[in-house]
């Protein structure tokens, strides 16, 4: 057995005697517990005991002083696109000239762009950049993370996409969740035939993804310009039919009914949402779909913020990830992802943590295993400098504040 022992931990964040594996929700998400001049013990993988300086051990086969840092679980970013073959810096430019991201798609840049790049990619091309981009976001205390294919748009290099996934999942140090996203966009060849593509999806690549076990999820964008209503239902039947629970993205564009759809195939998800109002709300209620927003991509796009606050006062259990992809939001940045949830869509700082840790494990179906400090949870931590509060993270906004890492126990 080897043991790591973390001593003088100014706050221990999210310190969960109660082991939590559900979604914390509405007025509860503002209670963080914490534990001041903490320590942290972990055993093998896991963490075995923590408390109060008081009580620490007296010794463990390796000893960290966090020398007044505090330590906070990993985030567990549950949507992100990280397989992808170019930046997309472009188009940027061209929205700053002035074209939106949707005119942008209907001229085939956009997620089009992406697919005609990543067509042209090797396998092994594909990993060795995404690898890269798995160390980058763990650099900014990642711990668990959900990547989605969708910029194949064929059967073969949907499979070449989930193949990569799969490949990051066998040598990445943190989980990973693989989501299946073929109904990402209609690719152009055919755009005057959309049905014979969503024929091809559900009839030749979703049986080939379950055969090969190659997704855990199924995900579809239910928006204007993209899937309608009636095909993301029908497209999640069918997965479901294979197993594949939907995570989706609803009503970043519109009010487009993505989230009532979600909801009633049982989407452990729905993801987005900048347009949300009573009913989507009242769809949410209904179920145990988790609300899942994109601060980064609402930031990078100059779209409207999720209405974070009204999903909290409605009682429903908030969700923040990065949506790390190279059109919407070019950044896996967890830290800016609370940053910007605390400042532009007013949530406090305990929420956004308690979303972007535990409630993000619940969109991955890993919080038995992640998301909060628990005795018997994975030892999946970071520690940061010294900082005067906990609200201090999200108010440093940009600034690295996290200077080491540790997953399974060990100082990576
Ligand atoms: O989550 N909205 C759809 N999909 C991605 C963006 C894809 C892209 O532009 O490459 C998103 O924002
Ligand atoms: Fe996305």
């Amino acid at each position: 057995m080897a043991s790591l022992l973390i001593r003088n931990i100014h706050t221990l964040v999210f310190a969960d005697t109660a082991c939590r594996n559900t979604p914390v929700r509405g007025a509860e998400m503002a209670q963080l517990p914490c534990i001041s001049n903490a320590y942290l013990l972990c055993e093998n993988d896991r963490i075995a005991a923590f408390g109060s300086m008081d009580q620490c051990p007296e010794r463990a086969d390796e000893e960290l002083d966090a020398e007044g840092g505090m330590v906070f679980p990993s985030w567990c970013d549950s949507h992100t696109h990280i397989v992808f073959a170019a930046p997309r810096e472009e188009e940027f430019v061209d929205r700053i000239r002035g074209l939106s991201y949707e005119e942008i798609a209907a001229r085939g840049g956009g997620i089009l762009n992406s697919a005609r790049k990543l067509q042209a990619c090797s396998e092994d091309e594909l990993f060795e950049s995404a690898y890269l981009r798995l160390l980058e976001v763990i650099g900014t205390g990642t711990g668990a993370l959900e990547i989605k294919s969708g910029y194949g748009l064929s059967l073969e290099s949907e499979l070449k996409m989930l193949r990569v996934i799969r490949r990051l999942k066998t040598v990445s140090p943190i989980p990973v969740k693989a989501t299946f996203l073929g109904a990402h966009a209609i690719p152009s060849e055919y755009k005057s035939r959309r049905e014979d593509y969503i024929r091809l999806l559900v009839d030749e690549m979703l049986p080939k993804v379950a055969a090969e076990g190659l997704a855990d999820y199924c995900d579809v964008f239910c928006d204007r310009g993209f899937y309608t209503v009636e095909e993301t239902d029908y497209i999640l039947k069918s997965a479901a039919q294979y197993g594949l629970k939907a995570k989706i993205h609803a009503n970043e564009l519109d009010y487009s009914g993505g989230v009532q759809v979600g909801v009633a195939n049982q989407a452990i998800s729905v993801d987005h949402l900048e347009y949300t109002g009573p009913a989507e709300i009242e769809a949410l209620l209904s179920g145990n779909t988790l609300p899942t927003l994109l601060p980064g991509c609402a930031f990078f796009l100059g779209i409207p913020f999720g209405p974070a606050r009204e999903l909290i006062e409605a009682g429903l259990p908030v969700v923040l990830a990065s949506d790390y992809n190279p059109g919407s939001s070019p950044s896996g940045n967890m830290p800016f992802v609370v940053s910007l949830a605390c400042i532009k869509m007013r949530m406090l700082p305990e929420e956004a943590i308690v979303a972007a840790t535990l409630n993000g494990a619940c969109a991955m179906e890993l919080a038995n295993d992640y998301g909060s400090i628990a005795v018997g949870k994975k030892a999946n931590v970071f520690i940061t400098r010294p900082m005067p509060s906990v609200a201090y993270l999200p108010y440093a906004f940009g600034t690295p504040l996290i200077e080491q890492r540790i997953l399974n126990g060990k100082v990576f």
